[in-house]
């Protein structure tokens, strides 16, 4: 049993406290990541179920004000084909106590001055941060990853979001095997040369088409050792007696993070929960239960009523993900119904 008197937070059963909400704000996208989604895309969730803006302020207000959220992450799918996200921003970053307030993005509207997803636009309304996917410095093999030509795009959104003092600029990579396995130094120094700050991601299996498969994957171990190659890197603590993820490059100050959510998985200091586009709890990528806001939102529940069913959501969370044990059932959402 959960108890009453554990105070407001979000508290699970291994003591851990979740204060970074993830936030999906469509599960759609405008790219066609192989690790990610089949090419033809995916059955979108209907409109009538995805959250307006008032519930994801509603319910973002809740978690910020009742149950101790201090970060708050806008995901997809790709969040910026949200129409009026300004308006959802200014209104997430006038919340108290305000969060920290960063978007996930493949980055492809960041160099827009008109309509909504400019990165000037965004940050003007309150927005703190971005992480923009990239998996590669090369347009054709952007092409063959994305099965979209639109590597230009990206680049001039992430010098965008620079431009805007989006900052730190994060870059996301991950590497598949055959791919881009031979691109983790380039893309460090093209961060570099830069000043974005890059982390490679192990692939998960996280993908719609159920591509994913263990003894393919690049590993953590693996991209550090060909960063190695060519940069000296001090681990920087941060992960206890865990595997270190974030390194100084060359003496610093630029860093790089390399993470191992296979290989090392950080589960026990996790302090991550998510709400999906369609109003629904999960304690965790892997879950395979989640819990329902939408529903008690849409029937007039109280804010009481429904910190109180997040906070049973995340009490159930389970200890870690499982991957390389064997029960481990991928969820049956893909990431990009989920958020990142
Ligand atoms: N494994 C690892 N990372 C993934 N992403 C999307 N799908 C996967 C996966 N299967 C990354 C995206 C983005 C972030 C939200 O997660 O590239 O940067
Ligand atoms: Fe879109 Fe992100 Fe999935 Fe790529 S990984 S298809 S950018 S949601």
């Amino acid at each position: 049993m959960r108890p009453t008197s554990g105070g407001t937070r979000l508290l699970d059963r291994f003591g851990r406290i979740s204060t970074d909400l993830r936030v999906s704000l469509t599960d759609r996208c405008t790219l066609r990541c192989a690790y990610c989604m089949p090419a033809d895309g995916l059955e979108w969730l209907p409109t009538a179920d995805t959250l307006t803006d008032d519930e994801v302020v509603r319910l973002v207000g809740i978690a910020v004000g009742q149950l101790g959220v201090t970060e708050v992450r806008l995901t997809g799918g790709e969040p910026t084909l949200r129409a009026g996200l300004p308006e959802l921003v200014g209104r997430l970053a006038a919340l108290t106590p305000r969060p920290e307030l960063s978007l996930t993005t493949n980055g492809l509207t960041l160099a827009r001055t008109a309509g909504s997803g400019g990165a000037a636009a965004l940050r003007a309304a309150g927005l703190d941060r971005v992480n923009v996917s990239l998996d590669t410095t090369c347009p054709d093999r952007f092409r063959a990853i994305t099965r979209r030509d639109r590597w230009h795009d990206v680049v001039d959104g992430l010098a965008a979001a620079a431009a805007a003092a989006l900052v730190p600029v994060k870059v996301n990579a991950v590497l598949l095997r055959g791919v881009n396995d031979d691109e983790a130094p380039r893309l460090l120094r093209w961060s570099l040369d830069r000043g974005y700050e890059l982390r490679f991601i192990e692939q998960m299996p996280l993908d719609a088409q159920h591509g994913w498969a263990r003894a393919r994957m690049v590993t953590a171990p693996e991209i550090l050792a060909s960063l190695r190659a060519e940069f000296t890197l001090a681990p920087l603590g941060g992960r206890g007696s865990a595997p270190a993820e974030l390194f100084e490059v060359d003496g610093g100050p630029a860093r790089v993070g390399v993470i191992g959510s296979v290989t090392a998985p950080f589960c026990a200091a996790c302090d991550r929960v998510r709400l999906t586009a369609d109003g629904q709890v999960r304690n965790c990528l892997f879950a395979r239960e989640e819990s329902d806001l939408r529903t008690p939102l849409r029937a007039g529940a109280s804010d009481t009523e429904l910190a109180e069913r997040w906070r049973t959501a995340v009490w159930g969370k389970r200890a870690g993900h499982g991957i390389d044990g064997p029960a481990f059932r991928q969820p049956d959402r893909p990431m990009s119904a989920i958020g990142g």
